[in-house]
């Protein structure tokens, strides 16, 4: 691979970052972006300064959506250094999307290193609160102006830094999702396993019906029969239930998430019996009835573990915990994000350093 080239933002003032946050609402001063075609492969590599891109208006990925992305994060550790939370998985994953998408691949090292290097130029804009990190959007996406039904021939590589705090408005409390059958979001042998922008289209019209009944977030059911729970439109879903946490297995039709991966690693090291199964709906509302469903909780870079307080499906709020944030999501939550902000020992070998840039040697 090519050598980086430099075209950076001339900051003059320090960074200072708003009090509140929220998510995806700020960027970092700088992106790095790649470009690809069929004769030179993945070229020009380049960090350069945050501006608006300029596409043809028959561009690919405007109209046929031929666009894949990541979510991971940066997070500032106590003793003053800057790391990230397995940024391979990540890079893999965007080349399971890539291959599905019929898009290029990307190289997993070269990447990660090209990573490490933006986010120390930008490290100023790592946030340093408790609760707080630097999200990091990988994404690419088709620009071959050609208006055929077939994959691009030219493609764009961008890595775009946003500091965040809470993903949800409750912030850190635990939120409430509604089941609804009128629409679904993703099916087996189709894109849900994916991370591309349609899934995210689909859901939208089901998001803003959970809006309207005063929920967060929408929990989908599997496409076909409609009997089983499958995906929050940004986290994958845990039940603990009194003889198991469960989580759906991984059927094509949804994200294979790197904190659900994560989470069933630490759940089974502190002794849970961790199950990955279909879930049927009627399960779940059979045994909340029993008193057999202690907790509900969701898992997201973008949500980190997120507590479900209340379901809601047919008309009934399916209460949980009062609706305050369960226990073993707390518990989750303050080793994950232990973990990945240096305040928990990494036993998983989890944690990349970020240090400037090896890639030009
Ligand atoms: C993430 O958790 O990184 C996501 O991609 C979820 C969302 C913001 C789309």
């Amino acid at each position: 691979m090519e050598n980086i080239k430099y075209n950076l933002y001339e900051r003059k003032d320090p960074v200072v970052l708003p009090e509140t946050l929220g998510f995806g609402r700020y960027f970092s001063d700088n992106v790095f972006v790649m470009d690809y075609n069929p004769q030179k492969g993945w070229h020009n590599p380049q960090i350069t300064a945050l501006g608006n891109l300029h596409m043809h208006p028959a561009a690919s990925v405007l109209h046929y959506g031929q666009t894949i992305f990541e979510g991971l994060k940066a997070y500032y550790t106590p003793d003053g250094e800057y790391q990230l939370f397995r940024p391979e998985e990540n890079f893999k994953r965007l080349n399971n999307s890539a291959r599905r998408l019929c898009m290029p691949e990307v190289d997993v090292d070269f990447c990660v290193e090209a990573l490490k290097e933006l986010v120390w130029i930008d490290r100023e804009w790592v946030p340093r609160g408790d609760k707080e990190s630097l999200y990091i959007r990988p994404f690419m996406f088709g620009e071959e102006a050609m208006l055929g039904v077939k994959p691009s021939d030219t493609y764009k590589l961008i890595f775009l830094l946003s500091p965040v705090g809470a993903y949800y408005p409750e912030g850190f409390q635990a939120i409430k999702i509604l089941i609804q059958d009128e629409y679904v979001r993703t099916v087996r042998k189709g894109l849900g396993e994916c991370k591309t922008a349609g899934n995210y289209a689909a859901s939208m019209a089901g998001q803003e019906i959970a809006r309207r009944e005063g929920c967060t977030q929408v929990l989908w059911l599997d496409a076909v029969e409609l009997k089983y729970i499958e995906e929050v439109g940004t986290m994958n879903i845990f039940i603990q239930f009194n003889d198991q946490v469960a989580t759906p297995m991984l059927s094509g039709g949804i994200l294979p998430g790197i904190t659900r991966k994560s989470s069933m690693r630490i759940l089974r090291d502190w002794g849970y019996n961790v199950s990955e199964r279909q879930i049927p709906l009627k399960e779940v509302l059979d045994r909340y009835e029993k008193g057999e469903v202690l907790e509900i909780f969701g898992t997201g870079t973008a949500a980190i573990i997120s507590s479900v307080g209340a379901v809601r499906y047919g008309g009934h709020d399916f209460v949980l915990n009062n609706g305050n944030v369960g226990p073993l999501a707390e518990r989750l939550f303050n080793e994950l994000t232990g973990i990945q902000k240096g305040k928990v020992e990494d036993r998983y070998g989890w944690i990349t350093k970020v240090e400037p840039l090896a890639v030009n040697a």
